[in-house]
């Protein structure tokens, strides 16, 4: 496996991988957990070459705090993924994603995709992920990229990135990856009191009761519902939303036939967490 930190090493790696084969990318914030392993084992299965970015993204922070604070521990991470198998991992400086006087600001209007759940919540958030999406693909040029599923609304504002842009990369969404007690793996959750990482799996089981009630009560009973769960058990919701699983736009009444989305963020003490489930759109019998 190399380990490679700047654009002309990439380059020069990738050059004779690209004719071995499909190169597949797994772009990340490192702190890794099986939820990534996950994704370099798809993109091992799919394509000749894997190579995972190890990259924690000043742009899509709109806290100071929340940056400051994000995990890194790049040593394990390298370890892991030489381990799981990976061909090249990319370490970049900031300098070298954005490298003075380039203009990387992608400017995309992405409507009301991003108005909502994490958008609303996090100003600037997603046109930072979008940046930086876009800024390493045009490093790591992938033929296939693989994201996942637990950042549901990122993974729609990519794709609609990629639509937008024109770019010819397939985009693979790999489903949620849980602990066995239910909570979605989280480079975050490592930042969770043992009392906190305790109630956190109350997110997924809330979310889980408001699936089971979708056509049996209203959805704005089942969005009470699932809240007051999450306080009784010492969470704080942030958002919950059950959303149309295109367009994200919050679904008012239960169609089977669209399927839906559902979503929330909480809190676990200072630590926000998210998490969704999906449910897929039945065809009417
Ligand atoms: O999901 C993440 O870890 C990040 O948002 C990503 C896609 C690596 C961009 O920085």
């Amino acid at each position: 496996m190399q380990v490679i930190k700047t654009a002309a090493l990439l380059d020069r790696a990738l050059d004779e991988s690209r004719n071995a084969g499909r190169v597949g990318f797994v772009p990340t914030m490192g702190a890794l957990h099986d939820g990534h392993l996950q994704l370099v084992a798809a993109s091992k299965a799919a394509c000749a070459t894997t190579v995972v970015s190890i990259f924690v993204n000043p742009t899509q922070f709109n806290q100071s705090a929340d940056l400051e604070t994000y995990p890194r521990t790049p040593g394990r991470d390298v370890r892991l993924l030489e381990a799981a198998g990976c061909d090249v991992v990319f370490l970049p400086t900031v300098e070298a994603v954005y490298p003075p006087g380039l203009d990387t600001i992608l400017g995309l209007d992405f409507g009301k995709l991003e108005t909502v759940m994490e958008g609303a919540q996090r100003p600037g958030h997603f046109a930072g992920v979008a940046q930086v999406v876009n800024r390493l693909l045009d490093l790591v040029r992938p033929d296939a990229l693989f994201m996942g599923q637990k950042d549901y609304q990122q993974v729609a504002i990519v794709r609609e990135m990629l639509r937008q842009t024109g770019r010819p990369v397939e985009l693979i969404a790999h489903p949620i990856v849980r602990e066995a007690d239910g909570l979605a793996m989280s480079s975050r959750n490592r930042r969770l009191s043992p009392a906190m990482r305790a109630k956190a799996p109350t997110i997924y089981a809330s979310l889980q009761g408001a699936a089971e009630a979708l056509g049996k009560s209203s959805v704005a009973e089942l969005i009470e519902t699932a809240a007051a769960r999450m306080q009784a058990a010492g969470l704080r919701p942030e958002y919950l939303s059950v959303a149309h699983p295109t367009t994200l736009q919050p679904v008012g009444v239960f169609d089977p036939a669209e399927g839906a989305v559902l979503c929330a963020a909480a809190w676990a003490g200072d630590v926000r967490l998210i998490d969704n489930i999906l449910v897929e759109a039945r065809p009417p019998t």
